[in-house]
């Protein structure tokens, strides 16, 4: 059935002997299986780590993309340059993204398409801000968020993709949804997928939760049969706590 993964965003932390002293200390913990691991960070630490993963079983991301494979784009990174190092994942539409870089729904909707285009895992960040939570429009967001997402997208291409609820007011606030409030918008988000698409991309796609996961509390997440892991920010940074968190989920 569906693999479950536990995905770390390590944001704008760690320089590269950051980044390679945590894939040691994973390394001395032994390879997992039955959970897929993903560790996502900043660009310039992603060659060596890319290159330092070797019995560790875990797969390296990056946090964003530009959908061209290359042009005159200040700034940027390609799909083609992050396959050219071999990293096979890359996290489109985190709620920061959106909020302080301008993303929008346009865009995920290129980057994610871009994504499946040149074979890496896009994991698709989705999620409703307390404004949207208060006004009782958690769904339809999510709703929109989806379509615009997986728009002009086959069911092959759409089970590819990870989809990762993360409401905005609970990342890196310490308050997290509830297990019951996390597993009620992630059936309603499978059940978007399964209206937009088919039934079998909706059974196949991966969907998990993201905000303030921990280990003392992703158990309650990971119980929900609908919820296939977990993108962690902050507890993902120590490698005893990302791994706690990968043998919870394996
Ligand atoms: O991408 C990860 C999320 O933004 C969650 O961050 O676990 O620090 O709340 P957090």
């Amino acid at each position: 059935m569906r693999t479950p993964v536990i995905a770390g965003n390590w944001k704008m932390y760690k320089t590269v002997d950051q980044a390679l002293d945590f894939m040691n200390a994973l390394r001395e913990r032994g390879e997992v299986s039955g959970v897929e691991q993903v560790v996502c960070a900043s660009f310039v630490a992603l060659p060596a780590l890319a290159q330092a993963t070797s019995g560790t079983g875990v797969g390296i991301g990056a946090q964003t993309m530009h959908w061209e494979e290359e042009g005159a784009y200040t700034g940027e990174v390609s799909p083609t340059m992050l396959q050219d190092i071999d990293v096979p994942y890359v996290i489109i539409g985190h709620s920061e993204r959106r909020t302080y870089f301008a993303e929008t729904d346009e865009t995920v909707n290129k980057k994610t398409k871009s994504a499946l285009d040149h074979d890496l895992t896009p994991i698709v960040c989705i999620g409703e801000t307390l404004e949207e939570k208060e006004a009782d429009r958690t769904q339809e967001t999510v709703r929109d968020q989806v379509a615009k997402a997986l728009d002009g997208r086959s069911s092959a291409e759409a089970s590819r993709v990870i989809l990762a609820y993360e409401p905005v007011w609970a990342i890196g606030t310490g308050k997290s949804a509830t297990a019951d409030d996390a597993d009620e918008v992630i059936r309603f988000i499978r059940k978007t997928v399964a209206d937009q698409l088919d039934h079998d991309v909706a059974r196949d796609i991966r969907i998990l939760y993201g905000g303030s996961v921990k280990p003392s509390n992703i158990d309650s997440f990971l119980e929900r049969p609908d919820i296939d892991g977990a993108l962690v920010g902050g507890a993902s940074l120590d490698p005893n706590s990302f791994g706690q968190l990968v043998d919870a989920a394996a």
